[in-house]
């Protein structure tokens, strides 16, 4: 099957018909974009003046010491502006709009990560913007609420559903159809109808082009596996597709959450409770029930909470070309714990997902091996649900502290 929008058989682009023109002048713009070469380097120049591209890969000797199996290597994508690989994605969908010709701006956003990084772009390029964001994540994720307000954008509270992600998407998407004329829908994962999932994954594929370079320049080899989180897909396509034709084992974690058994995790193709279906406007495994409505998930990285996973990913989990594990909250807690320790890194709790599974696995590798793990992003902006996570009662007694100051 080779349908266009299709990988395998995952993918598509189910809309209501009032999205389907939009859509189409967007994998247009997004068609002349890729076989442009000016675009490719109108994007990198950007990300380098704006957001320190190339990213390093470091190579994290001391946890390779410990565990006494593989080298270990991280690619930096948390020292991208704004703290997260989301910023690849955000910057190059701002030069596609101004090619569009519209001057407005809309996003969904769980964590918040991603909605920070499309208020930045929006107050770089001059649209404005009007971010959507359950209004469980307005709470939970206050200061990048303040952020996105601070940076000029709007935040709607949506206020549907269990209140999280995928009733912002909902609701971003309405939206769209009443203003499609000006208004572009940053999408903020390799998730979604076409041509969003392969859009995403080519914008993010400066991550693994880079990788593979710096790889073969500082280890003299290719890495043996390559790990990176699994949300909705876009951190991992991008690290992926640099090495897609190479005999380089691809490894995606998934949010394990509190264990597979427990139904509170997000582990849509490293457990067997996911299936395929259609939702939001394109075919993958879902974690739904028998009538295909969609399940609470859960995870200690609000970034990795998503019942849908990208079509694409589907498509590599079906041919065996990735494989896909899970990392538990405990066992990411545990690996950003020792990570700090170790190497000084703060990897963001969804990063420390991809950390946690090659933890697992470097110490039965042998010493000649070279493995590279994606830290998609910095942790240090989760200090609330990182301090949470650790249980640190210096913290708790300072925001208890702050909270009387404010009562006052
Ligand atoms: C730091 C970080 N890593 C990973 C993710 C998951 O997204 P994706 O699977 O699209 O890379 C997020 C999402 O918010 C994030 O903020």
């Amino acid at each position: 099957m080779n349908r266009p929008g299709y990988h395998g058989r995952f993918g598509g682009a189910f809309l209501p018909e009032i999205l389907v023109a939009t859509f189409d002048q967007l994998g247009q713009a997004f068609a002349q974009a890729k076989a442009d070469p000016s675009f490719w380097q109108e994007y990198t120049e950007l990300m380098s003046t704006y957001s320190c591209r190339p990213t390093p890969l470091t190579p994290a000797d001391n946890l390779s010491r410990h565990f006494g199996g593989a080298r270990i290597f991280v690619k930096r994508e948390d020292l991208n502006h704004t703290g997260a690989h989301k910023a690849n994605n955000v910057m190059a969908q701002g030069l596609l709009v101004r090619r569009m010709g519209k001057t407005r701006v809309i996003a969904e956003t769980g964590a918040g990560q991603h909605g920070v990084a499309t208020a930045t772009m929006a107050a770089r390029f001059g649209f404005s913007c009007t971010v959507y964001m359950g209004e469980e994540d307005v709470e939970r994720q206050r200061p990048n609420v303040f952020w996105m307000q601070q940076l000029g954008a709007e935040v709607v509270p949506v206020r549907d559903g269990s209140r999280t992600l995928k009733d912002a998407i909902n609701e971003a998407l309405r939206d769209w159809a009443r203003n499609m004329d000006d208004t572009h829908y940053v999408l903020g994962t390799a998730s979604g109808p076409h041509p969003y999932p392969e859009m995403v994954a080519y914008f993010q594929s400066i991550i693994g082009l880079e990788a593979r370079k710096q790889i073969l320049a500082q280890a003299g080899k290719l890495p043996k596996r390559v790990y990176a989180c699994v949300g909705g897909g876009s951190n991992a396509m991008g690290i992926f597709s640099g090495f897609m034709d190479d005999d380089v084992e691809l490894v995606g974690v998934e949010a394990g959450g509190k264990g597979l058994g427990t139904g509170m995790h997000a582990a849509r193709l490293a457990s067997d409770q996911g299936s395929v279906g259609v939702a939001q406007g394109y075919k993958t495994y879902f974690l739904q029930d028998d009538d295909g409505q969609m399940r609470d998930t859960h995870s200690v990285a609000a970034g990795l909470d998503y019942v849908g996973v990208s079509p694409i990913l589907a498509h590599l989990h079906e041919t065996g070309r990735a494989r896909f594990e899970s990392a538990t909250d405990a066992e990411v807690v545990e690996a950003l714990r020792l990570t700090m320790r170790m190497e000084g890194l703060i990897p963001a709790l969804e990063s420390a997902h991809a950390f946690a599974q090659a933890f697992k696995e470097a110490p039965k590798l042998g010493s000649d091996d070279v493995i590279v793990i994606n830290q998609s992003g910095r942790g240090d902006k989760d200090i609330f649900t990182v301090a949470d996570a650790i249980g640190d009662p210096d913290w708790e007694r300072f925001i208890i502290k702050k909270a009387e100051a404010y009562h006052a």
